[in-house]
């Protein structure tokens, strides 16, 4: 590793997560003391570098197979050789290999890149249909102020809608495949941190005395289970010409496969693949609706605006949501926008392993094996022309698209150099603009039917907390719900 730069080499602290885990907080080491400069963090998982946010310039021009985002997520990072041998042995993140998240596939790829976005206009009153069908059967009546756990039950809203478009109906309302899909993240996650505390030489047999690596291959084989009589109810359909073919992930992927002529492709792998999709949409949808409902909580004076907007975009259908119904949510898309801005996913993005030797513009230099991101949630780096960058505006971005040449920028699913919680660049989440649609949806529907207030006791927005780089909602705090009229 090249040192043209001055290096800081830091050691981030474990601390016990209220679930009762040890993790690494990276808010104990004071970022603003070195947000112009590269630095390392020596984590229980290996060494991460942090670069300032101006090199994902020249991160972007390298490949997914040379600056890879997948390896960097579930693999081991080879660390220099100052470097203690027992972090070497540790030093892994996600533990892909076992939790079976290392899996990358271009029909998984192209299925949401291509095919779900393509589509997307048309799923609107298909999720509609879907959220409200959870509200009514999930949600208590809400007749008085009631508590509502938010973390679970927008797990399974979001679930359920996400699955009508991924596995189709009625496979979206299966039970057992909503527990399958959501409890699989949950099950790699615990897992394959229990899995680290083990020796290398030692995980292939110790992963099966870990109970949530066992679940994990429960979970695939329930999973293909699940996905068996669905794909013989629609091959007994196949002939039929009465009946109109099924519009869902389940057919692009299969149709993906058929195209490309890719031997490897079965219904394992159809299943597989529906696990990994779910997993990468559900929880970062739940979590930006947490994020987005707690601020709305804590600064009632938004409600009405933007209920008023959703009344005001939707009154042409009697209330009943349009693909251009969601594209004209302007102060919807501004705030969802703003509340990521304060509470990103993650304060690093474009997370990446290096699979070659990786030189940036001013000749650092960083061989294969690094694992290296960008340091991201600067909000005092945004541009002037966003106004006070500390404040919360949730219409910061609305007032920003007034000027007609502004009018398409700005948007929730946009990534920018200045907005990089989706990324940026070619490889920027794929799923944005589903996100942003199921959003709105799922915010529209609560908005024109609850009134929401945080419970007695919390004062202002809860803060956040971090999980290594991950910013997570305190989910120890009720947000009230109660049915309007
Ligand atoms: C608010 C919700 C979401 C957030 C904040 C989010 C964020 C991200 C981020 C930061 C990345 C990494 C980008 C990079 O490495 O440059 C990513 C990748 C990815 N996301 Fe999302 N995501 C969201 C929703 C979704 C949804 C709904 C889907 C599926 C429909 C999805 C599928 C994926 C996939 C497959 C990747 C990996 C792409 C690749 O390997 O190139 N995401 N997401």
């Amino acid at each position: 590793m090249s040192k043209k730069q001055t290096w800081c080499s830091v050691r981030a602290t474990k601390r016990q997560a209220p679930s009762g885990r040890a993790h690494t907080r990276l808010a104990d080491i004071e970022l603003r003391q070195f947000k112009n400069s590269i630095f390392q963090v020596v984590t229980p998982d290996g060494p991460r570098v942090f670069l300032p946010r101006k090199y994902a310039h020249d991160l972007k021009k390298y490949t997914r197979h040379e600056a890879s985002g997948m390896k960097a997520l579930a693999d081991v990072s080879f660390p220099p050789a100052h470097v203690v041998r027992q972090q070497v042995d540790r030093s892994q993140r996600h533990i892909g290999n076992y939790t079976t998240i290392d899996h990358e596939s271009d029909i998984m790829l192209g299925a949401i890149k291509i095919d779900l976005n393509r589509n997307l206009g048309t799923f609107v009153g298909d999720v509609e249909q879907e959220v409200a069908h959870c509200f009514q059967t999930q949600f208590p009546s809400c007749n008085e102020w009631t508590p509502i756990d938010l973390h679970d039950k927008l797990l399974r809203v979001v679930a359920q809608a996400s699955a009508r478009i991924f596995v189709g109906y009625p496979m979206c309302r299966n039970e057992e495949w909503l527990d399958c899909s959501t409890s699989f993240a949950m099950d790699a996650m615990n897992g394959g941190e229990k899995l680290k505390q083990w020796h290398p030489y030692l995980r292939p047999v110790a992963q099966w005395f870990v109970p949530e690596m066992r679940r994990i291959r429960g979970d695939h084989r329930h999973a293909l289970a699940l996905f068996l009589p669905e794909l013989e109810r629609r091959a007994a359909k196949a002939g039929d010409s009465d009946v109109v073919p099924q519009n869902d992930m389940i057919e692009w992927m299969i149709e993906r496969a058929r195209n490309t002529g890719d031997k490897s492709f079965d219904s394992k792998e159809l299943a597989n693949l529906q696990v990994l999709t779910a997993t990468a949409a559900i929880h970062t949808t739940r979590l930006a609706i947490i994020h987005t409902l707690y601020d709305l909580a804590a600064r009632p004076e938004y409600v009405q605006p933007l209920r008023e907007e959703i009344l005001e975009v939707t009154r042409d259908s009697n209330g009943i949501l349009q693909k251009q119904h969601l594209t004209q949510m302007k102060k919807l898309d501004s705030f969802m926008k703003e509340t990521q801005r304060h509470s990103p996913p993650s304060v690093a993005t474009f997370q990446r392993k290096a699979m070659i030797p990786i030189d940036l513009s001013d000749g650092s230099h960083f061989p294969a094996g690094t694992i290296l991101q960008c340091n991201t949630n600067m909000l005092e780096e945004a541009p002037a022309v966003w106004g006070d960058p500390y404040a919360f505006d949730g219409f910061r971005f609305y007032k920003l698209r007034s000027k007609p040449e502004d009018a398409n920028k700005f948007q929730f699913a946009s990534p920018s150099y200045d907005s990089m919680q989706f990324g940026f660049g070619n490889d920027a989440c794929p799923g944005r603009f589903f996100a942003s649609n199921q959003i709105k949806i799922i915010l529209a529907y609560i908005l024109t039917h609850y009134d929401i207030k945080f419970e007695e006791g919390v004062v202002g927005r809860p803060k956040n907390f971090m999980f290594e780089v991950n910013v997570l909602a305190d989910p120890t705090k009720m947000v009230l719900f109660k049915k309007i009229g």
